[in-house]
């Protein structure tokens, strides 16, 4: 969608500038011409070198830089991109803007284009939450510049609070909003979603489990990836260490038992993406007090008993039923030949069958190999990250709604 288009990015001294090389990076991979500023706060924290290998372009530093001037004047700069943004947006880049100051490259730029403008701010909580800079935040908003972010959480400083600069991949969906506009950048909105993802845990004892090495990647960008579409989410989730995906409704849960009642509670849905680890079995009576051993040698033996299938309780319910049902084949052989087996034995509509024996589909890994096996039939994707999978995979859902 964003293909074609060119974005002026304004880096400027944060340590979140770091997270700007993979928005850089993101943009590119949708085929954004990005062209870059470096303040020279921004300089402090990643280097000229790294944002131009990344960008393919000059980096932009210095106002009477004589060789940026005759060759592409500030004014230039600022008009021939289609928007500009400034990630991370520090405190004082803010108030500069919202003075109108222009004493540096940057500040120049954002004072004379006639192009839209998005602030990602990355700040200290008390900063952030200083009445200065909210003044100036009000007056950037009221001079109809676009703010995405800050969001909350642990921030470099080692303070807790509000002030983190937007993930990559979120600014990439407020770029989109702004620059073609909220219908097209937001195709899922009014839809309900339902992502399950991570391993379950199943109880021995108190404090034994049974588990798998689902490390919740692939799932989380899913649902991080539908809520960017618009669609609103609820994020059902076994024991994970992936942060919580923006915009996105988490509730952790730790069984197969209290995956499938979270699961029935957010019901009714739109879609039901189920890319969770979910055991096959639990223990079978859970010990109430831990286990211990008895002296004998001998090792306890521990029942088994079957969990319930979340995609096929799903898939196959007769009232209430997603419209679009999809689930995951993590397969080791005939990686296709069980992916559609098992599409049709859970009653799903689509499923995305991956190798998990060898190469990149392993669990925990960045990257995923997959085959999108539909009634339709089989497409197979390149390899790609699971980010990239998830977009890929809202967007097709996004063209499913669409085409209904
Ligand atoms: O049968 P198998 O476990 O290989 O199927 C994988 C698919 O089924 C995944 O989409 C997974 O989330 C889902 N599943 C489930 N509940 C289970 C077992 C698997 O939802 N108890």
């Amino acid at each position: 969608m964003l293909s074609g288009k060119n974005i002026l990015l304004i880096i400027s001294g944060g340590i979140a500038a770091y997270k700007s090389l993979d928005l850089i990076r993101r943009l590119k991979e949708r085929g954004t011409g990005v062209r870059c500023v470096l303040t020279a706060g921004g300089a402090q924290f990643v280097t000229p070198l790294s944002v131009a290998a990344l960008s393919e372009e000059a980096v932009f530093q210095g106002l009477f830089s004589l060789k940026d001037e005759s060759e592409m004047g500030h004014i230039r700069l600022s008009r021939e991109a289609d928007l500009l943004v400034v990630a991370p947006a520090s405190a004082d880049l803010m108030a500069k803007m919202a003075a109108g100051l222009a004493d540096d490259l940057a500040s120049t730029i954002l004072l004379a284009t006639d192009k839209p403008v998005l602030v990602a701010p990355a700040m200290n909580t008390r900063m952030w939450e200083h009445p200065a800079t909210q003044r100036n935040l009000a007056t950037l908003l009221e001079d109809g510049l676009r703010v995405v972010g800050p969001g909350q959480g642990d921030l470099a400083c080692g303070e807790v609070g509000a002030g983190r600069m937007s993930e990559p991949l979120e600014i990439v969906g407020a770029i989109e909003s702004l620059l073609i506009g909220d219908a097209a950048a937001a195709p899922l909105k009014g839809r309900r979603a339902i992502v399950t993802s991570g391993p379950t845990y199943e109880a021995i004892d108190p404090v034994r489990f049974l588990a798998n090495r689902s490390s919740g990647k692939q799932g989380h960008a899913i649902a991080a990836a539908l809520a960017r579409l618009g669609a609103e989410v609820v994020l059902v989730a076994g024991p994970n260490n992936q942060p919580d995906p923006a915009g996105v409704m988490v509730h952790d849960i730790e069984s197969a038992a209290q995956m499938l009642a979270a699961c029935e509670t957010a019901l009714p849905a739109d879609i039901a993406v189920c890319a969770a680890a979910v055991a096959d079995w639990r223990v079978a009576g859970e010990a109430e007090q831990k286990m211990k051993k008895d002296g004998s040698g001998r090792p306890p033996s521990l029942a088994l008993v079957e969990n319930p299938d979340i995609l096929a309780t799903i898939g196959q319910l007769n009232g209430g039923r997603p419209g679009l049902v999809v689930g995951f084949a993590a397969e080791t052989e005939k990686v296709v030949d069980h992916g559609q087996s098992k599409r049709t034995r859970k009653g799903c509509d689509w499923i995305v069958a991956n190798d998990v024996g060898t190469g990149t589909g392993v669990m925990g890994g960045d990257e995923n190999t997959v085959h999108l096996i539909t009634a339709q039939g089989v497409e197979n994707w390149p390899t790609m990250s699971k980010d990239a999978v998830a977009d890929a995979l809202a967007r097709r859902i996004a063209d499913h709604f669409a085409a209904e």
